[in-house]
């Protein structure tokens, strides 16, 4: 398996946003940019990369500061033709390492109902339900303490 890192060329950072409008933004006809984030440069903002070898990104996630002690891991996704491999599981494992260091105790995240046991089998509890998203999405806030 390929090792994670944060994108740091401009053909990494194509990439990496690619698989996030194609997974979390296209299939609902959202317009291309809707897939980038204010904060996703901010200096506290960590990324997670994992390139396919063809160059592809095969795995995103990202992790920023949300409160005392606490992160919020947002824009998950792994590639069709790469799920279910435990890629899903290093891209998290990577933030929440990342977490650790930079002193947070515990980890949240808004969840889509389809991706729940997902983090459920990674040690993440259901808190709430919290939005929909496109009118169609319902999602979960989970948290996991570190
Ligand atoms: C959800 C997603 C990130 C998971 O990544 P993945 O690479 O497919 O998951 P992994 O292969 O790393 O799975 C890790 C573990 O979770 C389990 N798991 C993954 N998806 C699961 C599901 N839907 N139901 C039950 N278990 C699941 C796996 O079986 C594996 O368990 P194991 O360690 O016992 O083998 C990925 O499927 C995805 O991008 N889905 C579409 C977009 C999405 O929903 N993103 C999340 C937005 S909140």
């Amino acid at each position: 398996m390929p090792a994670i890192t944060p994108p740091h060329t401009p053909a990494e950072w194509a990439a990496y946003y690619r698989l996030r409008y194609e997974v979390l933004r296209q299939p609902w006809q959202q317009p291309e940019g809707s897939e980038q984030a204010d904060d996703d440069h901010a200096p506290t903002t960590t990324h997670a990369l994992l390139l396919a070898p063809e160059g592809y990104a095969a795995g995103v996630g990202r992790l920023h500061p949300s409160g005392p002690a606490q992160g919020q891991v947002r824009f998950m996704a792994v590639h069709p033709a790469w799920q279910g491999r435990g890629v899903g599981r290093q891209v998290l494992e990577y933030l929440e390492t990342a977490a650790r260091s930079q002193g947070l105790r515990e980890v949240v995240l808004h969840a889509r109902e389809q991706a729940v046991p997902f983090y459920q089998r990674l040690g993440y509890a259901v808190v709430a339900p919290s939005h929909t998203l496109f009118g169609t999405i319902p999602h979960l806030l989970m948290r996991r303490v570190l």
